[in-house]
């Protein structure tokens, strides 16, 4: 098979340490992506031209690049830490990351849907981030390395494995990813997600990815607060003690955390969203340097919020949001996005209205809208710049983490709740609101309620919780509410099964709530009718749907 040149060419690399291939390949660059050319497999052959390599880590606004020339025979050094993300369009784009212990020469990966077949090495982007705390034995050094790749096949499994020179991906290092299926009506089969926040580092976290794996999700969401690199989480400048009101640091976490999470992160695409452990003040801009050479981000967000994007799967709708930018409780980043992150959502919302197979819109984010735990309870911020946006446009579900707790809300518009809706429940999000979970038992640690748990097999319905919200920088405001349903006190996270409308059957979203243990806490059901939605296009405005754009 021949192998397209479309990185470095050989010569120049050999001389090169990362940094320098980073710099060049950014020099060069001509476009961002790899174009994988689904139809011309058999091992999928990649058409010359486009580069690859890319993104915002750029010298000046990102991480600081690495200076050593010093680099190790690439037989000795093995990649770890592989993680897959969508792009916007996650019928065609997936991009894959992962890490290298020190610098390596000419990352690459190869992938193709015969496992025995793979394509020739399509070259890596290079984001070295080099760190240096004050108060730290020394500067960290890491070396992340990622592949954006366009042009994919919908609903199909890729093989693929990563290395670099002087080191093939072993047979038993080859892993999978699926694309979404192609769009409308009846190319879409049930599919299943899963969503937990502020994972950490921790057996409960390595066990809640075991038990997300089994439930085979099509795709995962992050609420937020990812590794706890910076445990104090105020997004205040850093040092290695914390000392003199900064918060500790220590980025080798992120190695332990990417590492845990290689087992299903290699195979399920890892979507994050940021919580407020997530700024860390060490990198520009706004704390998000260091996120953005880790991870790869749709990019189809405002320019300003870098885990700010949306994509359709299926029939669902979805939309990650960065909470740290209308945060009252722990302001570090109040208003970074000069309000074009609330523009963004109302323009994106109502595309997703438009889209006549869209029947669900899921929104994730890390501050809790609605939760009464003793900890952080509801973030005012939220409620104020957002909830009449999901109102508006009929949000079925929203996703939080930071509370470490399992939490449902009845569905609620305008903040006050319809009915009250038990465990097993139904919801009819049109007409009764958006359902609100907080999910912040992925594995970090356990926070508490001023009201007794309350789930399956263990109902304990309180009619009224004292709780508050931060309804001002500081401010914390008491209410009283009655929206409280379920809440459970442990490690946990949901899954979320998703059943296309047909023939006459309407649409159903099913949250499950499951504890790390495998046992259900919690089970509600949404329901739409296909083509009706009180907002959008469908029947209503008349206006033309852009059915294909992502
Ligand atoms: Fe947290
Ligand atoms: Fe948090």
């Amino acid at each position: 098979m021949k192998t397209p040149r479309m990185g470095i060419p050989d010569r120049l690399a050999e001389r090169m340490s990362m940094a320098e291939q980073h710099e060049w390949l950014m020099s060069q660059r001509p476009s961002r992506r790899s174009v994988f050319r689904a139809g011309a497999l058999g091992a999928g052959t990649l058409l010359a031209g486009p580069s690859l390599l890319g993104s915002a880590a750029s010298a000046g606004t990102g991480p600081t690049l690495v200076t050593t020339n010093s680099t190790a025979d690439g037989a000795s050094v093995a990649p770890f830490a592989r993680h897959l993300a969508f792009g916007a369009d996650p019928r065609r784009q997936i991009r894959i990351g992962w890490q290298v212990p020190t610098p390596v020469r000419r990352p690459f990966i190869r992938i193709g849907t015969d496992p025995s077949d793979l394509s020739g090495r399509i070259p890596a982007e290079v984001r070295p981030l080099h760190s240096e705390v004050p108060g730290a034995a020394g500067p960290v050094d890491q070396y992340y390395l990622h592949v954006e790749l366009d042009g994919l096949r919908p609903d199909t499994t890729y093989y693929y494995g990563v290395g670099h020179k002087g080191y093939e991906p072993p047979a038993g290092a080859i892993s999978t990813v699926h694309t979404a299926p192609q769009r409308g009506r009846w190319d879409v089969q049930p599919f299943t997600f899963t969503a937990f926040g502020d994972q950490g580092v921790s057996p409960h976290a390595l066990a809640n990815d075991g038990v997300v794996a089994q439930q085979n999700p099509a795709f995962h969401l992050l609420l937020g607060d990812i590794a706890y690199a910076d445990p104090s989480g105020q997004g205040r400048p850093v040092s290695a003690t914390g000392a003199n009101g900064t918060d500790i640091f220590n980025p080798t976490i992120w190695d332990s955390y990417l590492g845990q999470i290689e087992a299903v992160a290699s195979r399920v695409p890892w979507m994050v969203a940021t919580g407020n452990h997530d700024m860390e003040a060490l990198y520009s801009p706004d704390g998000y340097g260091g996120q953005i050479a880790r991870w790869d981000f749709p990019g189809n967000g405002p320019k300003a919020c870098p885990s700010v994007y949306s994509f359709i799967y299926g029939n669902v709708g979805v939309i990650s949001l960065d909470a740290n930018d209308v945060s009252n409780e722990i302001p570090a980043n109040l208003g970074y996005s000069k309000g074009s992150q609330t523009s963004w959502l109302k323009s994106r919302l109502k595309f997703l209205r438009r889209q006549p197979d869209v029947d669900f819109v899921v929104v994730f984010f890390h501050h809790c809208t609605y939760s009464t735990t003793n900890a952080h309870a509801s973030e005012g911020g939220v409620r104020a710049e957002w909830v009449p946006l999901f109102d508006a446009y009929r949000v079925d579900l929203v996703l939080n983490g930071h509370n470490h707790i399992y939490e449902r809300s009845d569905p609620l518009r305008g903040g006050s709740p319809s009915k009250a809706v038990p465990i097993g429940g139904t919801v009819h999000p049109d007409t009764d609101g958006t359902t609100y979970l907080s999910v912040g038992g992925g594995g970090r640690s356990l926070y508490s309620f001023p009201a007794p748990d309350s789930y399956a097999g263990h109902v304990n319905d309180a009619a009224s919780v004292n709780t508050y919200s931060w309804t001002g920088v500081g401010v914390k405001t008491p209410e009283v509410v009655t929206w409280s349903r379920v809440r459970y006190t442990g490690y946990s996270f949901v899954a979320v099964d998703v059943t296309p409308a047909r023939l006459g059957q309407p649409a159903t979203l099913t949250v499950r709530a499951v504890a790390e243990s495998g046992a259900e806490l919690d089970r509600v059901t949404l329901v739409r009718t296909a083509g009706l939605c009180t907002v959008g296009s469908r029947g209503v405005s008349g206006a033309k749907a852009d059915f294909d754009a992502a």
